[in-house]
């Protein structure tokens, strides 16, 4: 049997073109090959699971290349890429620094900058997690980082930007890193199961994408938990059981009843998805997410920030055109304030009862107030 490698390592993407969500700083370390006017360090910030590493092996290889493409990319045959792709080059150098934090695995370090690469033209030094340096690792860090040789690349990396001491801010180029579109991450997953033989329902992909909040790596981890669950076929229904996320099926069906005045079948739901044992502060969230998405629908110009999968969006639209603005943004306003008062509430049910509540009256409460 063919030994199980997770996703997250099995699709790390090889060059810039492959990698996801990040094209400006992708175009920007393109230019700078190109033009021969690479920085001697780089900074790359941003959060968990967004490219950094990825990027900065990427930068590190295409460097080395002695064949780049046309596009600047790495060939991938050169002995260089070779040898950076079986692990053995010698002129990259990864030092993840929440483990080895000390100022004596600096010092290693910057004993061997001071050589000179043995093939290609740079030694890339890759320091992940730089944050996590001691104090004493910093300051013995900032001097090769101030004159550093001329073959000598740094690219720090970290989640955690306000961490890094101004003395060492100043003297990188600084790359933010985007957390990744949930439509980008849904489009990256079904490349992947089309790769892996598996059947996905889009719907299902984008509630991935949705839980994986902007982290690329996370969404490949919590689809290989599915599909080891839920085998070659991947529903909207497994990743729904899988990730005990509420189906939006609910909401749908709460705004109908709030449309229709419809105050007992409202209550009923609500029991539902509290017996499934929903946590009612979620559903309270997730509903005015729902309300959210509704108003974007109602201008084209804001359709764009629909981030759910093709076929729920014209649902979406044809709910939003039986609702008006006005009646929205009340139904936004009830639920915020619940949203607000929810912690403090003694009775929670009866809390989130209420705006359930409130949501059926507005339709009457409008009709009032109308001329
Ligand atoms: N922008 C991206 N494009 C394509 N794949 C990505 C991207 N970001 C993350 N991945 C996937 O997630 C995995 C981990 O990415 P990477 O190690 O580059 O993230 P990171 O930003 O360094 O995360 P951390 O802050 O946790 O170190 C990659 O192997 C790849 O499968
Ligand atoms: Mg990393
Ligand atoms: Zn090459």
């Amino acid at each position: 049997m063919s030994e199980f490698v997770v996703s997250a390592r099995k699709y790390r993407p090889q060059t810039f073109d492959t990698l996801v969500g990040q094209s400006t700083i992708a175009k920007t370390l393109k230019n700078a090959i190109q033009n021969d006017q690479l920085a001697q360090a780089f900074l790359f910030c941003g959060s968990r699971g967004v490219g950094k590493t990825s990027t900065a092996r990427i930068l590190a290889k295409t460097i080395n290349c002695t064949d780049r493409t046309e596009n600047v990319e790495a060939c991938g045959k050169c002995e260089s890429c070779v040898a950076f792709d079986e692990g053995k080059s010698l002129s990259v150098f990864e030092l993840d620094a929440a483990s080895n934090n000390g100022v004596d695995d600096i010092r290693n370090l910057i004993d061997q900058v001071r050589i000179a690469p043995h093939l290609g033209k740079y030694k890339v030094y890759i320091i992940d997690e730089v944050h996590m340096l001691s104090t004493a690792a910093f300051n013995a860090f900032l001097k090769t980082l101030e004159e550093p040789p001329k073959h000598a690349i740094f690219i720090l990396a970290t989640t955690e930007k306000h961490k890094i001491i101004p003395t060492i801010l100043s003297r990188c180029q600084i790359f933010d890193f985007n957390r990744i579109k949930v439509n980008d991450i849904a489009t990256h997953l079904q490349k992947i199961a089309v790769k892996e033989g598996i059947d996905a329902e889009s719907e299902g992909l984008h509630l991935i994408a949705q839980k994986a909040d902007g982290a690329l790596r996370d969404s490949l981890s919590i689809f290989d938990q599915i599909v080891s669950f839920a085998g070659k076929t991947l529903t909207y229904k497994s990743v729904l059981e899988n990730l005990h996320v509420l189906d939006y099926d609910y909401y749908f069906r709460l705004v109908d009843y709030a449309l229709q005045e419809n105050i007992a079948n409202s209550l009923l739901i609500y029991h539902e998805i509290v017996d499934h044992g929903f946590d009612g502060h979620q559903f309270i969230i997730g509903l005015s997410e729902h309300y959210r998405n509704l108003l974007i629908c109602k201008d084209p110009k804001t359709h764009a920030l629909l981030e759910v999968a093709e076929q729920v969006k014209n649902r979406y639209k044809e709910q939003a055109a039986a609702i008006d603005a006005q009646h929205i943004l009340r139904a936004l306003g009830v639920l915020s304030s619940t949203d607000t008062s929810y912690k403090s509430a003694k009775n929670q049910r009866l809390l989130v009862e209420l705006a359930l509540m409130q949501l059926c009256s507005i339709k009457q409460e409008l009709e009032k107030k109308k001329p």
